[in-house]
């Protein structure tokens, strides 16, 4: 299947025209959101790029999504489409890994002439033959289908230099994830430095990250060295990624560019040879349509995005998690493991956990420590009982929904484009819901 990616919808449908008609499958995506998504359920294996985006935002976007599609699919080519003109962000894209590019308008003979050789030499060119190491995900719990795909595109990604940008609400394991991420990467020798930067005020930002020479400022009393030196061959955790304040973005990008940074008060040019990973319960991408962060930082920081759901969204992990906590906690004690009932579980299961799994092995650990049985029964949880099913009542989980997307509609004065963004969809997904929901723009 030949994936064809161009926000023009002419331009989708001659190509694809032209396409069908020698033989080949197609599918056909109107923005970069839609790419991504077809890429990561129906690996195409050749992808048809137009570089020159102008929705949201302006540039960056062609040259991003090329290098998301070189982390997700290395082994699919793509062909880019430029418009007449721009051939210096052709340049940038074969440099980025694009197999080849063609400037509009295009010839047909041409198109499918390089669609054949792309093609034929694109997977030929498979040099290691996907060699299945294994992604060590020791001590993330679940099997839920969304945390599959979180770890699936984990293992994909730790093994590349790429910045990872982790996405979920309080206590849903970014942290871990971020862990497993360096831990399968060749960087698992080096240091993994995790620093929360929404704690760090803005006048303390360079001298906490960059380090500073003796006698930089008043109590600069020693030479020190600062986060991403210590971080050094290895990985940077950068945490509460959202509150980074606007100086200290600019600041941040600039190491992200150059990859060098100098200590204050010193000369020395320093390389930062470090692979980044942010995290943040904030919604980042209406951050940025908002205007209060940086856009560029966040294609910087943002090559894969992994979003952790929440645990009501995944329910099944909720008991072999609720297992596994008790099971640490009773090997801790060195206690036989209890069992819990299967009323219990059910009660578990049922409550709407806003703080996510850091909420349930609590709710689980003090369950153990007051319980004395092998059993944990669902009186155990009383005191969490009454909050059962609380996001439910009174409203059902389709009311919320269209609740959810009529406030982004609102909020983005019908723009569907920047509704779908901050809505964590694509548009297309968005335009469906608001039919299902009868939501008119
Ligand atoms: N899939 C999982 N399997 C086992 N334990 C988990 C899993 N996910 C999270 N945890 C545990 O839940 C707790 C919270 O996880 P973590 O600190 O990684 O979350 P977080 O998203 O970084 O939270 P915050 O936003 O509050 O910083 C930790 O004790 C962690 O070990
Ligand atoms: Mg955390």
């Amino acid at each position: 299947m030949i994936l064809i990616v161009d926000d023009d919808r002419a331009v989708r449908s001659s190509i694809g025209l032209v396409l069908r008609r020698a033989g080949y499958d197609t599918e056909s995506a109107a923005t970069p959101d839609e790419a991504l998504e077809v890429m990561r359920r129906q690996h195409p294996h050749l992808i048809i790029m137009d570089m020159n985006f102008s929705r949201i935002t302006t540039g960056e976007e062609g040259l991003h999504l090329l290098r998301q599609s070189r982390i997700l699919l290395p082994d699919v080519p793509v062909i880019l489409l430029t418009a007449w003109g721009s051939i210096q962000l052709a340049v940038k894209g074969m440099k980025a890994g694009a197999f080849d590019f063609m400037t509009k308008p295009w010839n047909n003979h041409v198109l499918l002439q390089q669609v054949a050789t792309a093609l034929s030499l694109g997977t030929n060119n498979k040099e290691s033959e996907e060699t299945h190491t294994g992604f060590d995900r020791k001590g993330i719990i679940g099997s839920s289908g969304t945390l599959r795909t979180v770890l699936d595109m984990a293992e994909r990604v730790a093994p590349t230099d790429a910045p990872v940008l982790i996405l979920g609400e309080n206590g849903t394991g970014k942290e871990l994830i971020a862990q497993a991420i360096h831990r399968n990467s060749r960087r698992a020798s080096g240091p993994l430095v995790t620093v929360n930067v929404g704690g760090v005020p803005g006048p303390l930002f360079e001298s906490e990250m960059f380090g500073y020479a003796k006698g930089a400022f008043t109590g600069a009393v020693s030479d020190r060295r600062g986060r991403f030196e210590e971080a050094d061959k290895g990985t940077i955790f950068l945490d509460e990624i959202g509150d980074l304040e606007q100086p200290s973005q600019v600041k941040l990008l600039r190491v992200l560019q150059q990859h060098t940074f100098e200590r204050l008060g010193e000369n020395l040019t320093r390389k930062a040879d470090l692979r980044v990973i942010c995290a943040t319960n904030a919604d980042l991408p209406a951050l940025v349509a908002a205007g209060k962060w940086r856009e560029d930082l966040y294609y910087r920081i943002n090559l894969v995005t992994l979003r952790l759901p929440p645990l009501r969204e995944r329910r099944e992990d909720i008991a072999p998690l609720a297992h596994h906590f008790l099971r640490e906690a009773a090997l801790r004690d060195g206690r036989p493991v209890p069992e819990i009932s299967a009323e219990a579980l059910r009660l578990l299961e049922r409550l709407p956990y806003p703080g996510n799994i850091r909420e349930l092995r609590n709710i689980v650990e003090s369950a153990y420590i007051l319980g004395e049985s092998e059993r944990i029964e669902a009186s155990a949880f009383s005191v969490v009982a009454d909050r059962a099913d609380t996001p439910i009542s009174g409203a059902t989980l389709a009311d919320m929904e269209r609740q959810a997307i009529i406030d982004a509609l609102a909020r983005y004065g019908g723009n569907l484009s920047k509704a779908a963004l901050v809505l964590g969809i694509t548009r297309q997904a968005l335009y469906r819901r608001m039919e299902k929901f009868g939501i008119v723009p």
